[in-house]
This record gives structure tokens, sequence and C-alpha cells, in this order.
């Protein structure tokens, strides 16, 4: 089985079938721009124009940058308010004509480190943070996912907390390495103090230049980069198609 994986992200929509045991892309990435806004129509057209430059795939993983249940996109913080309530995996499945699997982007991301990255061979609760347009989260207890955390919104003084240390506002404040740093750990400090996490493993596009913050956070929690980097989400979108086309193979096998 061979499995087109494709990240829909704030800037990007990228995509490139992978190999889901090794958890390597099989292909270099396509990339087009996120359209904006990013309603509904555009980017279930950019998700179509990723996968025309793909062959050979039997089904496909999809991210999504907001909480997805039972294939439908229930928020929508960083993309177009269409997506509140859109019947995503049905509308990709249409156009795609292959199974489609939808999935929070930093779940996925988290599922792709857990199992060949940052986080692999770790038990307890591991948590997965991108930084990037908004702040993701996923946990992981014992390597299985709790789906659909939004942590990334708790309040930190008064403040949504991506709208303090996401790397969208370290850019568009200006902000210097130490004062981002500053605020970054003043969020992860309040995760750790609910949570008490083993890990923190932090991805999204800063995660390449981890040298410059890592050392100025003041976290008690042990943190790592995310060492899938860029790939990380479309990795991790396949890897659940995957799981879920064994699944269904399953339900078929036991039906007949
Ligand atoms: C969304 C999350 C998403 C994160 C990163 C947040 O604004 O609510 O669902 O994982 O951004 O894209």
């Amino acid at each position: 089985m061979t499995i087109l994986g494709i990240d829909i992200g704030g800037s990007g929509v990228k995509g490139a079938r992978v190999d889901t045991v090794r958890g390597e892309l099989l292909d270099e990435r396509f990339r087009v721009p996120t359209p904006q806004p990013a309603d509904v129509d555009s980017v279930v057209d950019a998700v179509a124009e990723v996968a025309a430059q793909f062959e050979g795939f039997d089904s496909v993983g999809v991210t999504f940058p907001g909480v997805v249940v039972d294939g439908v996109t229930r928020t929508a913080a960083n993309v177009h308010k269409s997506w509140i309530d859109a019947p995503a995996a049905e509308l990709f499945r249409e156009r795609l004509g292959k199974p489609v699997t939808v999935l929070n982007d930093a779940d996925a991301a988290g599922a792709a480190e857990v199992a060949f990255g940052a986080g692999r061979d770790q038990s307890g609760l591991i948590m997965m943070v991108t930084l990037g347009t908004g702040i993701g989260t996923a946990l992981f207890l014992d390597g299985v996912l709790l789906p659909n955390t939004e942590l990334g919104h708790l309040e930190i003084d008064g403040k949504d907390a991506e709208l303090l240390a996401s790397d969208r506002i370290r850019e568009s404040e200006d902000l210097s390495w130490e004062k981002w740093a500053h605020r970054v750990s003043k969020y992860l400090r309040h995760v750790e103090m609910l949570l008490a996490p083993r890990l923190f493993i932090i991805g999204g596009g800063v995660s390449k230049k981890s040298e410059k913050y890592f050392p100025l956070l003041e976290v008690r929690t042990p943190i790592v980069a995310a060492t899938l980097l860029n790939n990380a989400g479309i990795i991790g979108a396949a890897v659940s198609a995957s799981q879920a086309l064994t699944l269904d193979t399953m339900t078929a096998g036991q039906a007949g």
C-alpha cells in the first residue's frame, strides 16, 4: 500500500508519498502556497493540485490546522471560517477519488515524532508543541495519542497563548530571541504545572533554529527539538491514513 501525505499549513500546502514503515518520504515534496483566504473551496483545490503531482497511491492522509472529529473540521483559528463544521474528509475523498483520513496538524506531527523522531521509545506522557502560525499541541501517553488537545489556546496573562508566543507573533512583533523565549517559557511552565509531561518536543519551522532559543528556556521538563522538521506533518498524516486503511481491511475481513 502506498500512501500520500498532505500537510495544510499556514503558508504552504505540501505533499509527498510516504514510506509509512520507515517514516520517510518517497518523493521530493511538492508545495503550493496556501490560498488566501484559505476557504474550503480554494484549499480543496490546492490539495487536489498537490495530489495531481503524484501517481500510484492507494489512500491519502491530510493534516488540518484545527480540531477534526470523524473527518469533520470543527474549528478554524487560522483558516477561513467556512471550515467550521465542513465535511473535510468527504470533500477531499470526492475530489481525489481515494480514501482520505483528515487529522489535526499537531497530532500528525506528534505521531510522526513519537513513531520515528524525537519521541521514539519514550514512555509516559509526552507533549508535542508546534510553534508556527499558531500553537499546536499533541499529547501521547505511552505512544497513544489523545487527539485534538487545543492547549495552544490556554490563557496566559489574559491572552490566548498563541497570540503571545507563536512564531508568527515573534516575527510580527519583531521580538528578540530573549523576549520570545521568555514568553515561550511562561507558556511551557503553565502547561508543565497542569500536566507534568516527561518530555516536550518542540516543532514548527522555528524548531530548526533551536540553538537560538533553547538555551534561554526556563522550564523543568526536558525539551527536545523535533527531528523530522518540515516533514513531520506529511509523514504523520500518511501513517494515520495507513492505520485507517488497515482497520478498514480488518473490519471488511471480519464482516466477510
Ligand atoms: C489550532 C490548532 C492547530 C494549531 C497549529 C491552532 O490555532 O487551534 O488546532 O493545531 O493552531 O496549527
